[in-house]
């Protein structure tokens, strides 16, 4: 990272500055309220804030999406929203939030991680579209990708993604 940024777990301090960078990073308010009503359904697994000069410049969050299957549900997390400031990016602090989110959830001892994204940025963090195939979705194709945190977690699993329902109001 060429910036000296801190990142660490979201605190009732940061709603307002959260807010603000999902808000800036995709031009519109959409996401901003999906942080919002997952955590307030209680849908959040990780939530975590890059801090650049004690600023809130980027954020992640991880949420619940279990896996539907014939035998049972699968527990698994969806990567979504992911922001970082427009002036802040390109200086490797989404990466950052990357690598530590897919940690933060390994040491909770989730094993799987979903995220819909850039073909061209998640498959060097270990997301694959080939491994999301087995997963039904409202969003299949090559943005579609999953990642194993325990190798093999989605060996002989096959279902269907429930996003939580904040999801839906983002359409
Ligand atoms: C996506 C985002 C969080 C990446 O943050 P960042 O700090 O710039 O990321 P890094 O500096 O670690 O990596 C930059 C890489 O991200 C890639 N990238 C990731 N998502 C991208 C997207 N939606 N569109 C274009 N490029 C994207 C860039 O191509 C670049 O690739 P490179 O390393 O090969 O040049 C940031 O660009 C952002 O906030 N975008 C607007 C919101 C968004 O689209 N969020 C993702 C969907 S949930």
């Amino acid at each position: 990272m060429t910036t000296d940024v801190l990142i660490r777990p979201e605190t009732d301090a940061d709603h307002d500055a959260i807010r603000e960078v999902n808000r800036r990073a995709f031009g519109q308010d959409a996401e901003a309220r999906l942080v919002e009503a997952l955590r307030l359904g209680g849908h959040v697994c990780t939530s975590l804030v890059a801090l650049h000069a004690g600023r809130v410049v980027g954020h992640i969050l991880f949420s619940d999406l279990p896996i539907v299957t014939r035998t049972g549900n699968v527990p698994a997390v969806a990567l979504a929203p992911m922001a970082v400031l427009p002036a802040f990016q390109k200086q490797g602090i989404g990466s950052a939030l990357v690598r530590q989110g897919l940690e933060a959830c390994r040491g909770q001892g989730q094993q799987v991680v979903v995220v819909l994204g850039h073909p061209h940025f998640y498959p060097r963090f270990g997301f694959s579209s080939e491994l999301a195939t087995r997963l039904e979705s409202p969003y299949a194709g090559e943005a579609f990708m999953a990642v194993e945190l325990t190798p093999g977690a989605l060996h002989g699993v096959t279902g269907r993604v429930q996003y939580a329902p904040p999801f839906e109001a983002l359409e």
